[in-house]
């Protein structure tokens, strides 16, 4: 039987700082009727100064080793997918590796701004499959807080801090049945880079950057180019909408997830949706989302989850899962 990668436990960290709708209004140009109305957001956690992309990812990291019952020793690959890391270098794999004191191995980071989390998935996956790696953390942490522009209404209010992680190990088959990755798929459109951006980098010392979007042409590209994305997944495995226990969506706005859902035929019952609480966290908001809805019993072992994620670049794709 073929080496397979299962998802042996998940785990999420949020900022303890809360951020709610009303304070943003007491602020800027905005209203807590307007942010809900047109994306579904309440509230948000900013992190605070020790709270960094490597700590949280760290913390991620720990939660979803203590629910597959492993430790640093079973750890040989660390994958953050971020786009607000400590450093240019050394990259947050390796202050996760530091900071969990994992000793053997490798780690690097993955760069595709929100679709992240899949694509370090995807990359996870074919390592293991492929006998490089046996026991991979797979990271989204992100602290967008860092990057906004607070004087910008049309972004501000929209995302959110925080880190999610699974680990991943190589199912030998037996015993297995037919849990694990079944399948990732990714796409890029790089002539779409002017619509969502941050304007500057640490090697552009004359611009920290912030974030950049046209919202309304990302809502445009998001609800077709996502939906396109999980029927190939259903397509590639013979599988069709009836067939998926749960969507677990990135969370950018609500009324692009409930888009993409109704595209699916899904009942709303079998979407998670986290942002009216996170808001968009980037690479971090699908593997929160997947670890609140498996602490709390919703999805559980056996369940055929269906992961979705679209962001700057463009970038997007999706991984079809059992659990
Ligand atoms: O994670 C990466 C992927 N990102 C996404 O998928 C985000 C996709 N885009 C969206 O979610 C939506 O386009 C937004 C939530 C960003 C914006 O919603 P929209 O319904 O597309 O609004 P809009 O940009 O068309 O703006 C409508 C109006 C504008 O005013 P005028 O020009 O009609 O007078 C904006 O200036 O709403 C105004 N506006 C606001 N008003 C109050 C924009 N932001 C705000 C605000 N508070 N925070």
């Amino acid at each position: 039987m073929q080496t397979r990668s299962i998802l042996a436990g998940v785990g999420g960290y949020l900022p303890e700082r809360v951020m709610t709708n009303a304070e943003f209004a007491g602020r800027i140009e905005t209203s807590d009727e307007w942010i809900r109305e047109r994306t579904g957001i309440g509230q948000r956690h900013f992190a605070s100064e020790h709270e960094t992309c490597a700590y949280m990812g760290a913390e991620a990291s720990r939660a979803a080793l203590r629910a597959a019952g492993a430790g640093p020793d079973d750890v040989d690959a660390i994958i953050p997918a971020t786009a607000t890391p400590d450093q240019a270098f050394p990259s947050t794999a390796l202050h996760v590796q530091a900071a969990l004191g994992v000793t053997r191995g490798f780690g690097f980071d993955v760069s595709a701004a929100c679709a992240g989390f899949i694509y370090a998935l995807s990359v996870a996956d074919a390592m293991i499959r492929t006998g490089q790696a046996t026991g991979v953390l797979v990271i989204g942490s992100e602290v967008y807080s860092r990057i906004l522009n607070w004087q910008d209404r049309t972004t501000c209010v929209l995302f959110g801090d925080g880190a999610g992680a699974v680990f991943l190990t190589a199912g030998a088959g037996e015993g297995s049945g037919d849990r694990g990755v079944l399948s990732t798929h990714l796409r890029a459109q790089g002539d779409l880079a002017n619509i969502l951006y941050v304007d500057g980098a640490v090697g552009r010392p004359d611009r920290p950057g912030h974030l950049v979007m046209h919202g309304r042409e990302v809502f445009r590209h998001a609800v077709g180019k996502l939906a396109e994305a999980v029927e190939l997944a259903l397509s590639a495995n013979g599988l069709s909408p009836a067939d998926v226990d749960w969507l677990v969506p990135h969370q950018a706005n609500l009324r692009i997830i409930d888009a993409v859902g109704r595209k699916l035929g899904l009942p709303k019952e079998r979407v998670v949706v986290t942002v009216d609480r996170h808001a968009n966290t980037s690479a971090a908001s699908v593997p929160l989302a997947l670890a609140e809805a498996t602490r709390d019993g919703r999805i559980r072992r056996g369940d055929l989850v269906l992961l979705e994620a679209l962001g700057g670049g463009l970038t997007w794709g999706s991984a079809l899962v059992r659990m």
